[in-house]
């Protein structure tokens, strides 16, 4: 039965994602911080859903759930899902409290590293694959954004460089950093304070654009679900 790591497991993409997982007999370990989310999102998910509370950003989690995941022995996903987006309504750069800024990158940035760096050996032994959740934040310079979106940008060039250090010599492994899109998610309503985000899509519409990369394993890189969903209508 394979396994997957996902961050950020108790709401949005990440449970989207959980859930699809759990539906096809995968093992999971999910996090989050709020202790009823994640127990409500474990239940829901099934006896194979092993779910540890705490924030990412902390060593001592990044260890627990790397321990957690060798005691499986192998890990075929790891999804670094959980993100934070800062404060909220978004500042611009010429005021952005700088503190806040190393918060964001230490969730962003330095966490899905650490947690790459303690689950790799387990990562190589399946064969497995490193998912890093993006935005298009990272490449578009919206106003308002440049906070979080130079934490996106900063993961992306992990992922790319990670692929070029890794990709020689695990050719099995695959590396990808993954654009969902606008999503109707908590996260996204605190970009949008007061704003009706009913017309955003749900974050299961972008699950199936996940699924396709984990399933075909195309070259490393950095995938749009947009392309994906729109390759997937027109082969179809
Ligand atoms: N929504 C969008 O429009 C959009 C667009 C582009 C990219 N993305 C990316 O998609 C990913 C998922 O976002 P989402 O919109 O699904 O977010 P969300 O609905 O707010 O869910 C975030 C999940 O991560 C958990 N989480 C947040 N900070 C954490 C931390 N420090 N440690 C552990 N868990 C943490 C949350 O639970 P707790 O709060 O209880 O910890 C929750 O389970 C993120 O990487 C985001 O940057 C989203």
């Amino acid at each position: 039965m394979p396994v997957a790591l996902i961050t950020g497991g108790s709401a949005g993409l990440g449970l989207a994602l959980a859930t699809a997982l759990a539906e096809r007999g995968w093992s999971l370990i999910i996090d989050a911080r709020g202790t009823p989310e994640l127990r409500s999102a474990a239940a829901t998910l099934g006896p194979e859903t092993i779910a540890l509370i705490g924030d990412v950003a902390d060593p001592a989690h990044r260890r627990e759930l790397a321990e957690t995941a060798a005691g499986f022995g192998a890990l075929d996903l790891l999804v670094n899902n959980a993100s934070s987006l800062g404060p909220s309504p978004l500042p611009a750069l010429a005021n952005y409290p700088l503190a806040d800024l190393t918060a964001i990158h230490q969730v962003n940035v330095v966490a899905p590293l650490g947690l790459i760096q303690l689950t790799l050996p387990l990562l190589r032994a399946a064969d497995g694959t490193i998912m890093n959740i993006s935005s298009d934040a990272a490449v578009e310079p919206y106003p308002g954004w440049g906070g979080y979106g130079s934490t996106k940008a900063a993961l992306d060039q992990i992922t790319a460089v990670l692929a070029a250090e890794l990709g020689p010599a695990h050719p099995g492994l695959r590396v990808y950093g993954f654009d969902p899109g606008d999503l109707r998610t908590a996260m996204h309503q605190r970009a949008f304070p007061g704003e009706d985000i009913s017309d955003r899509p749900e974050p299961a519409t972008v699950v199936p654009a996940l699924l396709r990369l984990l399933d075909d394993r195309p070259p490393n890189g950095r995938y749009r679900a947009a392309d994906l969903l729109a390759h997937s209508q027109s082969a179809s």
